[in-house]
């Protein structure tokens, strides 16, 4: 699929088709691609949580207003991050680039050190870029997706042991819809988002 077409046709599914089932490959192939979205530094601050139990599944789904996604798409995975990754052996980071990395690794303690917002804005930043290469390459493998953050953070974050210094970003179920997306709500013209130079 052309990636035009894949950016027009990803919408968000209400409706997965339960019996449709998702092999380890396969989904390790999606998040493999998604390891391949831009992050600031090279940080890959995320971390993709799989929810392949079908009983935490279900668990989760009372924790996200019975959303019918959690349970019957393919696969259900969860977004973390990292919010201490700038500071965990960042070197590995630059290891094909030693060189770059003598000037680049303590550039990045100095961004991130004792900064919990701009820590927490990276972590929204690079999950949210990953969550859209995952739907991408979804629809690119003839998949449907639906991003979700429609759920309780807190009851989530216990329910699958979130780790401490990790926040939790964001939730992507991904399958093969049983029904086609809702018409599209309604998206604003160019001339309301879209500017030169400075804002009017
Ligand atoms: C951050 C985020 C959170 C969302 N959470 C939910 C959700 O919990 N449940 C749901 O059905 N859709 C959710 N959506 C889907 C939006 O409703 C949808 O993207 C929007 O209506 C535009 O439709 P489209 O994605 O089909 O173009 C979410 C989308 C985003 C980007």
């Amino acid at each position: 699929m052309e990636l035009e077409d894949a950016i027009v046709k990803r919408r968000s599914v209400k409706k997965f088709d339960p019996e449709f089932h998702l092999n380890d490959p396969q989904v390790e192939r999606l998040i493999s691609l998604a390891l391949l979205s831009p992050t600031a530094f090279n940080i890959q601050n995320w971390r993709f949580l799989w929810l392949s139990d079908p009983n935490l599944r279900l668990e989760f789904r009372k924790i996200a207003w019975d959303q019918a996604q959690v349970t019957d798409a393919s696969a259900f995975i969860l977004i973390a991050a990292d919010l201490k990754a700038w500071d965990r052996d960042p070197e590995r980071y630059w290891r094909n680039q030693p060189d770059f990395a003598k000037t680049v690794v303590p550039a990045m303690g100095q961004y991130y050190r004792g900064k919990e917002r701009i820590q927490r804005d990276e972590a929204m930043r690079s999950a949210g870029i990953a969550a859209q290469t995952l739907m991408l390459a979804a629809k690119g493998m003839g998949l449907d997706s639906c991003p979700m953050t429609g759920f309780n953070y807190d009851a989530a974050g216990s329910l699958i042991k979130l780790p401490k210094d990790y926040c939790l970003t964001m939730a992507v179920a991904v399958g093969r819809a049983l029904e086609p997306a809702n018409a599209r709500g309604g998206q604003l013209p160019l001339s309301e988002v879209f500017f030169k130079n400075r804002f009017p």
